[in-house]
């Protein structure tokens, strides 16, 4: 496994659940945490309430400054934010675990990209950047939660540099109980964004917060 020990980690609306559960996890395992807001106020304050040393600023000082930037803010305001931060995502690793979904009264859906995939979106934007799609699947819920020790499930981890899709599969397994499985190149990840739809009717239907695992791999 890539020896990530060292690289900070920044999150891009990481005032979000999705957003704050990760950099949760990744504080907990010992790494630099910047999270990132539109806000500076903001991101300090969500960097407060996640603590262990996690600290906060606005998403462009937050994406210069990591070694690695998970984008994790709603598809609605993917592409624009991703366009203003080129300069500053530019030679890093940028993961997007953004899922283009729809919800209506049956549901939630899929939503049709242009580029195929809101990773395939993001790479279009970042042609300096190398960008890997992973955790789609993971439930906020999991993350923030104290009392789960272990968070049940795979990760895959979609993108065309070998380097970059291996740091991201060992920083998912600094998640205690996950583990990063290669899920193919970037332009696969549209199922994988899509199937989040499924995964949230399941957990409608059976309350839970259902993750998957891939076997015998
Ligand atoms: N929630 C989950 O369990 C989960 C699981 C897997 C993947 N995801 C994906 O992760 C992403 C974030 O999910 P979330 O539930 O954390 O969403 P969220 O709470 O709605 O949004 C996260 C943050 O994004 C920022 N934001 C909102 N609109 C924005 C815009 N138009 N432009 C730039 N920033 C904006 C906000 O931060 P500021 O106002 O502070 O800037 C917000 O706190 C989504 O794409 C989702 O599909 C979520």
């Amino acid at each position: 496994m890539t020896d990530v020990n060292g690289l900070s980690i920044a999150i891009l609306g990481g005032t979000g659940d999705q957003g704050k559960g990760l950099a949760r996890r990744f504080a907990l395992a010992g790494h630099t945490v910047l999270i990132g807001s539109r806000s500076a106020e903001r991101a300090q304050e969500a960097a407060g309430s996640i603590g262990s040393g996690a600290r906060g600023g606005a998403n462009a000082d937050v994406a210069a400054e990591a070694d690695v930037v998970i984008v994790a803010v709603p598809y609605e305001g993917h592409k624009a934010l991703l366009e203003s931060l080129r300069a500053e995502l530019a030679g890093k690793i940028v993961v997007d675990c953004v899922n283009p979904l729809g919800f209506d009264k049956q549901g939630a859906y899929a939503l049709p990209v242009e580029e195929g995939s809101a990773a395939q979106q993001a790479a279009a934007v970042l042609t300096e950047s190398r960008v890997v799609a992973a955790f789609h699947h993971v439930s906020a819920v999991l993350l923030m939660d104290p009392a789960v020790e272990k968070v049940d499930l795979d990760v895959l981890v979609l993108g065309d540099d070998r380097e970059a899709t291996d740091t991201v599969r060992a920083l998912a397994e600094l998640i205690p109980g996950v583990r990063g499985v290669y899920g193919g190149r970037l332009r696969n990840a549209h199922q994988v964004e899509a199937l989040t739809a499924n995964l949230i009717s399941i957990n409608r239907r059976y309350k839970a917060h259902a993750g998957l695992r891939v076997t015998d791999v």
